[in-house]
């Protein structure tokens, strides 16, 4: 087996190279894959026969926001030759990432089911990233139809973990809590400002059990996706976020005081995984208090300067 991995670089990539190190891992500097050119001399060079496809324009709230078009685009034409050069070269499986950030806005049921995940508009912050995960979902949908490719792909949950991105402007919201709270303890203050209420609900799952649920179903599964991924029965708020990373990188002597006149964005986006747990039965997940205290442990060896 020859399994390729695209998007090695990143957060996930990182979890991915620790958990299955023999993999062949590309990111942008190897290949542009929003060049058709690129994509082909990746396929022809390293002739996988497996491919878990992660490469992906990720970005907080504010790019999404600041840059819309770009997300589409690269998006979309990155997804659209990844998966037709597996196609055209044969691949016997391909694993794409979507996003639960894809499902619509508001639904009618919670926890969200994988049948829901086109069930209207997402959430007009990241609408094109959404609409290009969505459309990701549509083209491996009819690759597996038309060509009767063994194409599938999974929705997980926000992720955190080491290699997460820290910057300021970028980072989503666990990196940018780890980065909060040392600094509010570097600065010898007391009082850790949160924006929004803290009330929302978010599910976050630590990037490594993500690898490993990835080549667990790159073993055990051949049959349809989507498949959501996230922690079992796990749907904690903003603010109980925050006071687990608190206890989980020794700073409890903070206070959380949360600034109501900011916006809180999605109420809950909680995705259901009765069908991940069908398929690959029960799955030990890092709880959320090691998964922060260990990504912690990481920015401080990392010596980033934000
Ligand atoms: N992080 C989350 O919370 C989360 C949640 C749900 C779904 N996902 C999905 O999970 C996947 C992995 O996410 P992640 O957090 O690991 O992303 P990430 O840390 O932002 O990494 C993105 C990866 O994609 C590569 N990439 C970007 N543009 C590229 C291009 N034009 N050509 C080739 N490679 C390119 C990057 O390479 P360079 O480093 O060279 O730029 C990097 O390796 C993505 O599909 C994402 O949409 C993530």
């Amino acid at each position: 087996m020859r399994l390729l991995v695209t998007g090695g670089s990143g957060l996930v990539g990182h979890a991915m190279q620790k958990i299955c190190p023999d993999a062949i891992y590309v990111s942008s500097k190897d290949y542009d894959l929003t060049k058709e050119k690129d994509v082909n001399a990746m396929f022809e060079r390293h002739k996988p026969t497996r491919v878990i496809h992660l490469a992906a324009k990720v970005g907080g709230i504010r790019d999404n926001i600041d840059h819309p078009a770009e997300f589409v685009y690269q998006n979309v034409l990155m997804n659209s030759y990844v998966v037709h050069y597996a196609y055209k070269y044969k691949v016997e499986k391909l694993i794409a990432t979507l996003s639960n950030c894809a499902y619509p806005d508001v639904a009618k049921k919670y926890p969200l089911k994988e049948e829901q995940f086109h069930d209207g508009p997402p959430a007009t912050t990241n609408f094109s990233y959404a609409y290009a995960k969505r459309t990701l979902d549509v083209q491996i949908k009819s690759y597996r139809k038309q060509h009767d490719c063994n194409f599938f792909s999974v929705i997980p949950c926000n992720m955190y973990g080491p290699y997460d991105n820290f910057d300021e402007k970028q980072s989503h919201f666990v990196a940018a809590l780890i980065r909060k709270i040392h600094k509010t303890r570097e600065n010898k203050e007391k009082t850790l400002n949160l924006l929004g209420s803290g009330k929302p609900l978010r599910q976050y799952l630590f990037s490594e059990d993500f690898a490993r649920i990835l080549i667990m179903l790159l073993d055990k599964y051949d049959g349809n996706g989507p498949i959501n991924i996230a922690p079992k029965d796990e749907n904690p708020s903003i603010a109980e976020i925050a006071k687990i990373a608190l206890k989980a990188i020794n700073a409890k002597d903070i206070n959380i005081k949360f600034d109501k006149s900011f916006p809180d964005g999605q109420f809950r986006k909680d995705i259901d995984t009765e069908k991940l747990q069908k398929i690959i039965g029960p799955f030990s997940f890092t709880t959320l208090k090691d998964g922060i205290r260990k990504t912690y442990e990481w920015y401080l060896k990392s010596n980033l300067t934000y």
